[in-house]
């Protein structure tokens, strides 16, 4: 069998304070991934599903981008950092502390909106999605 080549994953800055702010609440970050079968407590997507959701993100010039559920910030904060041209970014989680906090860590970009709620009915102020990230 061929032997795996990994490429190293370069952290940025702010997935590194959402990471951060993860383990100060206490969220999952499971970087190995989640086991088949897994019935624990939500979990942040991992630094390979990061990436492409980076290049994703960069590839929406302009677009509308939407994230169901926060949770630590770790996916947003990837989506956040390669946000191409005038686009923009919205995500909502349903637990007032995960969505207060990662409104926190992001107070200082007016290109992302984290909304408290439930994202059957406070998605829609942002649809329709040019990127949407479940
Ligand atoms: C797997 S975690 C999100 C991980 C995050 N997207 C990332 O990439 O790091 C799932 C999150 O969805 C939130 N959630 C569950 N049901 C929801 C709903 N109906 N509306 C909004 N958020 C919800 C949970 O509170 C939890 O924080």
């Amino acid at each position: 069998m061929p032997k795996a080549i990994y490429t190293e994953v370069v952290i940025p800055d702010i997935v590194r304070n959402a990471i951060t702010l993860a383990t100060q609440l206490g969220f999952p970050m499971m970087p190995e991934g989640r086991q088949p079968g897994y019935q624990g407590l939500p979990s942040a997507c991992v630094p390979q599903v990061g990436r492409l959701l980076h290049v994703l993100a960069a590839s929406k010039q302009g677009g509308r981008i939407g994230e169901q559920g926060t949770g630590a910030g770790v996916g947003t904060a990837w989506l956040a950092s390669w946000l191409a041209g005038s686009a923009t970014l919205l995500s909502v989680d349903i637990n007032v502390r995960y969505a207060e906090a990662v409104a926190d860590l992001f107070r200082d970009d007016p290109r992302v909106t984290i909304q408290t709620g439930d994202w059957h009915t406070v998605m829609h102020s942002g649809e329709p999605f040019d990127l949407l990230f479940y």
